[in-house]
């Protein structure tokens, strides 16, 4: 995605629903995240996500929308790992797509596919390598990935090849690796898709502890109920943003109005 337009002028911002006064943040937040962007295009001009004007101060935000409504886009552009064609997105002033080292600090992100997350090739290589990034000597990061695996009763990770871990187990140590970095932000693509019950509710149980802010993307409403707020992408632009009852009440009565239209569609094909 490095190919994407940048340097235009700034669209007109498509409208948003107002929010409702009881998202506030609250004082031990971390600074909230500014996203004030044009359109993302891909090389050849297409559109895929639309211009944004959002600041994110809520603990819990979830991310929901249909398979290719934007939402992987969304975060990899508040990730600063892609920009839109003009306007930032920013934390405390700092552009997170010019600042990479700020954005190591600020934000963490966990891909939808960890294969496309995991850059070395045993355990403890991939887990230090944030540490590294953020200033630790080799030492230090190897002492503090010991521990995690420890606490986590898998020391016998370590020194395994990632490619002999399974596609959850590659999940999970994704998740671990950001754990470990403790940014101020998380942003967490479809994180418990490959994880087993337990596994998935003993990180939800971890990160639930956390004083971070975690932005989710996630498919199921029932998940949802706890956010302090919701973002529901269509078609590459934000069709709601609100509360999760108000916004997961639409959403659900909408998917199951076009899913009843589909089966009709189907039947009658
Ligand atoms: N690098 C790219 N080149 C071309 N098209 C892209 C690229 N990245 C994303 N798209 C397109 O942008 C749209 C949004 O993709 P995105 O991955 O953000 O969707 P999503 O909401 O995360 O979907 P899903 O729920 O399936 O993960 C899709 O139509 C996708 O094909
Ligand atoms: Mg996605």
């Amino acid at each position: 995605m490095t190919g994407l337009s940048r340097g235009r002028a700034l669209p007109s911002l498509s409208p948003v629903p107002e929010r409702s006064a009881d998202m506030t943040s609250r004082p031990d937040q971390p600074p909230p995240l500014l996203i004030r962007t044009g359109e993302v295009r891909v090389p050849g001009g297409r559109s895929i996500l639309g211009a944004l004007d959002l600041e994110l101060s809520e603990q819990r935000i979830a991310i929901i929308g249909r398979n290719g409504s934007g939402k992987s886009t969304f975060i990899r552009l508040m990730a600063g790992l892609i920009a839109a064609e003009s306007g930032s997105v920013s934390i405390s002033g700092k552009d997170m797509y010019k600042n990479r080292r700020a954005a190591l600090n600020a934000i963490g992100i966990l891909f939808q596919n960890p294969d496309h997350q995991i850059l070395f090739p045993t355990v403890a290589e991939e887990l230090g390598f944030g540490l590294t990034q953020q200033g630790l000597s080799r030492s230090e990061a190897r002492a503090k990935v010991d521990r995690l695996l420890l606490d986590e009763a898998r020391s016998h990770w370590a020194e395994a090849p990632v490619s002999t871990l399974s596609g959850g187990q590659k999940q999970y140590l994704c998740l671990l690796s950001l754990l470990l970095m403790a940014p101020q932000t998380l942003l967490l693509d479809e994180p418990f898709s490959g994880l087993d019950l337990p596994t998935g509710l003993r990180l939800k149980r971890r990160l639930a502890a956390l004083p971070l802010r975690i932005i989710t993307i996630g498919h199921d409403p029932r998940d949802l109920t706890d956010q302090d707020r919701v973002l529901w992408f269509e078609a590459g632009a934000l069709r709601m943003d609100g509360p999760p009852r108000e916004v997961l009440a639409a959403y659900s009565a909408e998917m199951t109005r076009l899913g009843e239209v589909d089966a009709d569609t189907h039947l009658a094909g």
